[in-house]
């Protein structure tokens, strides 16, 4: 008799998922199927809103993600003004997108992973979490505090606040960088570099103690997909995708973000609203891919900034080819807080965006032009695609978000399926499956928000049913 477990939900995740796992008749795992619990619906929502309004509608898509949303919308709106972003404001973006990066890979990585990493898997769940972690590890803690708050200073400098910062528009941005923020932002920059360096250094230590979970937690080959810069260096806001295989060999090059759906298909499945996007030349399922930190570090030809280049060196150790393992997306997130960093003291010394240069302009005007846009940037969690089909009077017609949550499905449930085939023991879920599927999760943040309502961290229920829908075995949190 085949049989279900079901995890739900999984806790230090953002949003709400339940996981399922199917065994086959002879006990065996099948596959794993993460759920998403509710669809928000924000596509359909959006039908009949101004173009201009689209930037601040969808910066409320999720609450962790903001600005993610707000640039590929802003993105989308200038193709459809078929404008040029005047230079200031386009550094302007870089600098809100990589203080985006910053404080969601900390929240990531020192609220979310750091508990089961410095803690261990197996640690009390009670104190398994953000507060344990102070307890335990105060500077480390603090040092995650410190960088989260970092990035969202850069955000509030330039959005004027911290959540739903309706400040990049179709054309440009609607303000300069003020001196008082830009002395504020500067004046981070010796504590948050140190920080981020101590906290690799610490994982790094930290490796030989999770071999096992290097080895199980999401490690098979996959495509990786992500933005490059037009000489193949890393990029998180405007460039072309790049897609390449687990040996290392670019498959595909230079594609235009606009024209994503000629090589990015959505396959639908029956018991789940999110859709499974997969690379279109190798079908569905075999075109899976994965984006995100693994897949930008695992694409590039290089960072372009010397310290995280000199880490990515050290990360590729890890890897033939590619680094493959899932468990290493937290490893990549430390990599790309130390790349934003470098690149943010870049951008702070470009004449452009210093206060009183007198950057002259920061928006492009101009009306409808175009009937169609495509906006597509490197969210933390991986690429995102706003596309979007408007009126001649600029009232929206037609929507569709990817969102990196959803092109990491496919791999998510791989993982989960991989985790269980290796820590199942007899149709019961036990704590050590249970930690380690969350864990296995949390290696991709996935970004539930984007699609679903609840937010917040709930009690863990697991439920073993058998085919028939009764219920064999339960374990509560
Ligand atoms: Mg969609
Ligand atoms: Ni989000």
């Amino acid at each position: 008799m085949a049989q279900h477990i079901i995890i739900d939900p999984v806790t230090r995740i953002e949003g709400h998922a339940k996981v399922s796992i199917l065994l086959d008749d002879d006990g065996q795992v099948s596959e794993a199927r993460f759920h998403v619990a509710e669809f928000r619906g924000f596509e359909k929502f959006c039908e009949g809103r101004p173009l201009w309004e689209m930037a601040g509608i969808t910066a409320r898509i999720c609450g962790i993600c903001p600005v993610s949303h707000l640039l590929a919308s802003a993105k989308a709106g200038d193709r459809i003004l078929a404008v040029i972003v005047p230079p200031a404001a386009e550094k302007l973006r870089r600098l809100m997108n990589l203080g985006q990066i910053v404080q969601s890979h900390a929240l990531s990585f020192f609220h979310l992973s750091a508990p089961d990493l410095l803690l261990g898997i197996e640690s009390d769940p009670a104190r398994r979490n953000v507060f344990g972690l102070i307890a335990a590890e105060p500077e480390l803690a603090r040092g995650g505090i410190r960088l989260r708050q970092f990035g969202q200073e850069i955000i509030e400098a330039l959005g004027g606040q911290k959540i739903h910062p309706a400040w990049a528009v179709p054309g440009g941005v609607r303000a300069p960088l003020g001196r008082e923020g830009y002395a504020r932002i500067r004046a981070w920059l010796p504590e948050v570099r140190s920080i981020a360096i101590g906290a690799l250094g610490r994982f790094k230590r930290l490796l030989d103690q999770f071999r096992e979970e290097a080895q199980i937690f999401g490690n098979f080959p996959s495509l990786f997909m992500g933005m490059v810069a037009p000489d193949g260096s890393w990029e998180h806001y405007d460039g072309a995708i790049r897609f390449a295989d687990s040996a290392g060999n670019v498959i595909a090059d230079r594609l235009d973000p606009a024209r994503y759906h000629d090589y990015i298909g959505e396959a639908v499945e029956p018991w789940s609203y999110l859709k499974f996007p997969f690379y279109r030349p190798m079908g569905y399922p075999d075109g899976s891919y994965r984006v995100g930190p693994l897949a930008r570090l695992n694409i590039c030809a290089r960072i372009g900034t010397p310290l995280a280049d000199a880490e990515l060196r050290e990360f590729r150790q890890h890897g033939h080819g590619m680094v493959t393992s899932s468990f290493f997306y937290h490893y990549a997130r430390l990599i790309e807080i130390i790349a934003a960093i470098e690149r943010i003291e870049l951008l702070l010394d470009d004449p452009d965006i210093a206060p009183g240069a007198e950057a002259g302009r920061l928006r492009a005007d101009a009306g409808i032009n175009q009937l169609e846009g495509v906006g597509a940037s490197e969210a933390p969690r991986g690429t995102l695609f706003h596309h979007y089909q408007v009126d001649r009077d600029g009232l929206i017609r037609r929507v569709n978000l990817l969102i990196a949550t959803g092109q990491n499905n496919l791999a998510l449930n791989r993982t989960v399926a991989q985790i269980a085939r290796y820590y199942l023991s007899g149709p019961r879920v036990s704590e050590g499956l249970l930690n380690r599927v969350e864990a296995g999760i949390r290696a991709f943040d996935p970004c539930l928000s984007c699609s679903t309502h609840a937010l917040g961290t709930m009690p863990l229920t697991v439920t073993l049913l058998g085919q028939d829908g009764a219920v064999l075995d339960e374990a509560a949190r």
